[in-house]
């Protein structure tokens, strides 16, 4: 049993490069494959797809499937000894499953696509400018955040907003501050964490600061973000392919 397993997703995973590569998921297929997963997968995987120990479907963490046809596989003819059922779908209700998966559990819909990982990077390091502020490691300038595990962290649609629309996709927590402080500095930089008495930030010369909120004078958040829209400067394959890249992007 298991060995068939493993020699069918070998098989399966010698095409998936190419398969990957230049993958839409529409907002149709996103929002009925909701529809599908609610009413006969959420009883078991739950209603973040976490629910069953060592995967994740909405964080793309599986323990064999790679590719979308393998998700397509696993759907169609179970994993009876695991207690997973085989299912009898259409292809265009499988192809919904998989957009609907493939989205973090989006319920918005967003359409997008998940292009070639390899050109993405080459965009990320060219055209596209990224690592101007993006550092691999670490926090680089204007503070930009480290995107290394950018792709366990957001899910697709998030991070395409923030290449578009980086003033909505701005978490509050992270939004720009300039705080003056009663002996009549001021400081600006990013909001890294904040609770009851203090708040943590970091300024545009990278330093930490942590400073108590009795010794504050004014607070003031950023709307705008330091991340500058890339809409209409990337060609819609070089967004895929910048996608495909992020998304790939899981930390070690
Ligand atoms: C009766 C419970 C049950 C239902 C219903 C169910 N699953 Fe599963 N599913 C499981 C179990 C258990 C596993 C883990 C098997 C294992 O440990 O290898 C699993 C594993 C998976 C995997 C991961 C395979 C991997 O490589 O990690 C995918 C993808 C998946 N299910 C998708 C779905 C989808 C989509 C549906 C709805 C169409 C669904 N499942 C319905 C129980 C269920
Ligand atoms: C001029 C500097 C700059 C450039 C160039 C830049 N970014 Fe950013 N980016 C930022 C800053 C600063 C943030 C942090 C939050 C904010 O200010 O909105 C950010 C945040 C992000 C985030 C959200 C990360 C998270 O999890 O919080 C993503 C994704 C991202 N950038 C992707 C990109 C991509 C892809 C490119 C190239 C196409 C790019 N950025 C180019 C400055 C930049």
């Amino acid at each position: 049993m298991l060995c068939g397993g493993l020699a069918v997703l070998a098989a399966v995973s010698g095409r998936a490069i190419a398969q990957v590569e230049d993958h839409g998921y529409s907002a149709a297929d996103i929002q009925a494959g909701f529809k599908i997963y609610s009413a006969q997968c959420q009883l078991c995987h739950g209603p973040n797809g976490d629910q069953i120990a060592g995967i994740n479907l909405s964080r793309q963490r599986f323990k064999r499937v790679v590719s979308d046809d393998d998700i397509k596989a696993t759907v169609s003819s179970g994993i009876v000894s695991a207690g997973m059922p085989a299912f009898r779908f259409q292809p265009a209700e499988l192809n919904s499953i998989v957009a609907f998966i493939r989205s973090g559990f989006d319920t918005s819909g967003t359409p997008f696509k998940l292009g070639d990982a390899a050109r993405g990077k080459a965009v990320f390091e060219g055209k596209g400018g990224c690592t101007a502020c993006h550092a691999p490691q670490g926090e680089g300038r204007f503070n930009a955040p480290s995107l290394s595990a950018v792709g366990a962290a957001r899910q697709p649609v998030e991070i395409q907003r923030y290449i578009l629309e980086p003033n909505k996709a701005m978490l509050p927590l992270n939004r720009p501050v300039s705080i003056t402080l009663k002996d009549g500095r001021t400081l600006k930089g990013r909001r890294l964490n904040e609770d009851s008495y203090s708040v943590q930030l970091r300024d545009e010369t990278l330093r930490l600061h942590s400073i108590a909120k009795a010794d504050i004078k004014s607070y003031e958040l950023g709307k705008t973000s330091n991340m500058p829209s890339y809409a209409g400067k990337l060609s819609d394959t070089e967004l895929a392919d910048l996608l495909g890249y992020l998304t790939s992007l899981k930390g070690s």
